[in-house]
């Protein structure tokens, strides 16, 4: 459920027009809902009611905009970073650092001298050396860091191969079978206080069954570590629960449905859950608002050539991703249509063929469920300055990053003197 919907014709989010927010800021531009945002947290929350204290750390990856995690840290959530940037962000937002998870196979050396500075909740590990090389950084400050390993459970998500991410040939976690060996060498690292196991097995998973499988297994081996004598008191059972984007999908598994598995497969485990949901916190509350340029005809159906691009919103040419495409202001018929950016790629396509509102240059159209993975894996290609943001919360909107001007990217570069000696 989000708070996009038609009013007299057009729509708001929340209570204000988008035809308004385009008017101010021009487009493309990202907009997001705070009542959608807080109705998320809330769900997710209440379907994780019957357990013990779960920290809920939101994925910053999915949408790291300052005034999102300001939104979220005063909803109680914490965070999961997978760079030094993204927990200096979270923490900038608010999130407090006893809240902070740190996911990723590549964590440098710097970026955990400034986690362990910081004093976050827990490291996931990926691999022996990361264990070697932040045990060795943590007694160098004269600290031990609290770590769990990320198991790669070797179950197939039945996900995207791109956002895949729990079998035994993808790069993330330990092998399971190599669990208990890796935890005997981590126990042996002084700098390391070996507190918890976590798993994450992909994102816009649309099937419980393979989560439960990745959670037995996690269960099975926390009894088994126990049996050697590790105290483990966290398990971090990872993100990835899917969301509805095409109308014409079965819905996929609710938060409570996910919660009710959760609840009924860690019965009996007697640690602190640990959730890193993020698509499904921020996807339906975001939208990317977009002004048709030109209608051109193809040769199956017309070419609707509009200001956001690939650069703007990436899932589609890099995952085939089905965005919802709709007229701000519908004016009733339909017509099959080509939706295209302008930058010079074919792949630069949001939909070919799609039964949507006829639309005309000047119209304006909304990419639904934009919020999660939309502005953060945004980019300047063909030189189009990254995408602002703007926050609405009931009656009141800003804009909480703005467009920058295009003598940002040209002043971004310098030019050698020696260039043409
Ligand atoms: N935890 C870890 C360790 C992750 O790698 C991810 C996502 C999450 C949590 C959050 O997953 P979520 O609840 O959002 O599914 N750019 C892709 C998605 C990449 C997801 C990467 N990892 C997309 O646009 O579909």
């Amino acid at each position: 459920m989000d708070h996009f919907e038609y009013v007299g014709g057009a729509m708001l989010v929340e209570q204000v027009p988008m035809e308004a927010i385009a008017e101010a800021v021009g487009t493309p531009v990202y907009v997001y809902s705070t009542a959608t945002l807080s109705r998320h947290v809330g769900v997710f929350r209440d379907a994780l009611a019957r357990l013990d204290n779960p920290l809920i750390a939101f994925a910053v990856k999915a949408n790291p905009n300052a005034a999102v995690l300001a939104t979220l840290a005063g909803m109680g959530l914490g965070a999961d970073v997978v760079s030094g940037g993204e927990l200096l962000r979270a923490i900038a937002a608010g999130i407090p650092a006893d809240r902070i998870v740190f996911s990723g196979v590549g964590k440098t050396e710097h970026e955990m001298r400034i986690a362990l500075e910081r004093g976050i909740f827990q490291f996931n590990l990926e691999s022996e050396p990361e264990a070697e090389m932040l045990s060795q950084v943590a007694l160098s400050m004269g600290r031990r860091a609290a770590v769990a390993y990320r198991i790669n459970p070797d179950v197939d998500a039945g996900t995207h191969a791109k956002i895949s991410t729990g079998k035994s040939e993808n790069k993330f976690g330990i092998p399971y079978d190599r669990a208990l060996a890796s935890y005997a060498a981590a126990r042996d690292l002084p700098g390391l206080d070996v507190q918890g196991v976590a798993v994450h097995i992909g994102s816009q998973l649309t099937d419980l069954a393979p989560l439960e499988a990745a959670f037995t297994k996690v269960g099975a081996l926390i009894g088994r570590l126990r049996e050697a004598g590790h105290d483990i008191r966290t398990a971090d059972l990872g993100g990835g629960l899917g969301v509805p984007y095409d109308p014409a999908l079965p819905v996929p598994p609710s938060p409570a449905a996910y919660g009710e598995m959760v609840t009924r497969v860690t019965q009996g485990w007697n640690v602190r859950l640990m959730f890193e949901p993020g698509r499904v916190i921020v996807g339906n509350a975001g939208a990317l608002l977009s002004r048709v340029i030109r209608v051109k005809e193809g040769a199956n159906a017309p070419f609707v050539i509009v200001d956001a691009a690939m650069n703007d919103l990436l899932r589609p040419s890099l995952y085939d991703a089905w965005h919802d495409i709709r007229a701000v202001r519908p004016a009733g018929a339909r017509v099959a249509s080509n939706v295209v950016g302008p930058v010079c790629e074919t792949g630069d396509t949001f939909a070919m063929g799609r039964d949507m509102d006829r639309v005309a240059a000047g119209d304006l159209v909304a990419f639904m469920t934009a919020g999660a993975y939309g502005a953060t894996m945004a980019g300047t290609y063909n030189s189009r300055p990254l995408t602002p943001e703007v926050l609405v919360s009931g009656d009141k909107w800003a804009v909480v990053r703005a467009r920058p001007p295009i003598e940002a990217l040209i002043e971004g570069d310098s030019i050698p003197d020696w260039i043409g000696d």
